[in-house]
């Protein structure tokens, strides 16, 4: 029986060479204002925005949706100004003088009970949703299927993924992203440690997850590739 979880889209910018930053992590800044809006036009479109701690960690802040025009369209479908920002963190070691915990926007943390029991008695989070770790020898992390069942239950049915690559390549390691819109931006950046898409130990090419095209799009440099992910049933 498939899980009950929110639909998954993956946004993401990337070098020509597959590398979502270089290799001192720095934020990814490589993406144009075309880049940007497409960013924002997906969260516009999503209940919750989930993000990985290394994210924050680089950026210290999260997209919020600014345009009027995407704030009246959300007000037109009912939605709330804004989706919730979700921070997934393990460890909930996450430096409280962060932008992103003065940005008007609701903020939520995906952790384990003991992650969740650091942020208790603070207001930094309007909600706090513990998973426990999986259950694999060494654990691969908070179980995700879990948090999306619990995400789901909560009234989310529109997740965009924001990145980085530890946190998709869980999702997809339990086969839980739908749509991929991938940026290649013109720049190349290299370096064996600089990250990639996809984070964890990788697929070999029989089993690597595999692609729908859906749309292709050249603006200016950068080439805006929509992508569906075939279900390990298809
Ligand atoms: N180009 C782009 O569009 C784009 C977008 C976003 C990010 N980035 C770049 O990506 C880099 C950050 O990526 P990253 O590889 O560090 O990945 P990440 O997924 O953002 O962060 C990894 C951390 O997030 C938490 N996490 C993620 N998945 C988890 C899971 N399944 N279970 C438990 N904890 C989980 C852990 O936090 P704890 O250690 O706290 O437990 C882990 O150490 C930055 O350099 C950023 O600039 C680029």
């Amino acid at each position: 029986m498939t899980p009950v979880r929110p639909h998954t889209t993956v946004v993401l910018a990337m070098s020509a060479d597959g590398k979502i930053a270089d290799q001192r992590r720095s934020p990814a800044r490589f993406g144009s204002a075309a880049d940007r809006a497409h960013l924002e036009q997906q969260i516009a479109q999503a209940d919750g925005v989930l993000f990985g701690a290394g994210t924050l960690r680089a950026y210290g802040t999260a997209l919020p949706v600014s345009s009027p025009a995407l704030l009246q369209q959300r007000q037109q479908q009912g939605q709330p100004p804004q989706p919730v920002q979700i921070v997934c963190s393990a460890t909930a070691q996450l430096d409280p003088t962060y932008r992103f915990f003065s940005q008007s926007v609701p903020r939520w943390l995906l952790t384990t009970p003991t992650g969740a029991q650091l942020w208790a008695n603070t207001a930094a989070f309007e909600h706090i949703m513990s998973v426990p770790l999986t259950a694999t020898e060494p654990s691969t992390g908070l179980d995700m299927q879990d948090a999306l069942t619990q995400f789901h239950a909560a009234g989310l049915r529109r997740l965009v993924v924001a990145g980085g690559g530890e946190l998709v390549a869980s999702l997809l390691a339990i086969d839980a992203v739908d749509e991929l819109w991938l940026t290649v931006c013109p720049l190349l950046l290299g370096g064996q440690t600089a990250p990639t898409l996809i984070g964890g130990s990788g697929y070999l090419s029989d089993a690597a997850p595999r692609l729908e095209l859906l749309s292709v799009a050249a603006i200016a440099h950068e080439v805006f590739l929509h992508y569906r992910l075939h279900r390990l049933e298809d």
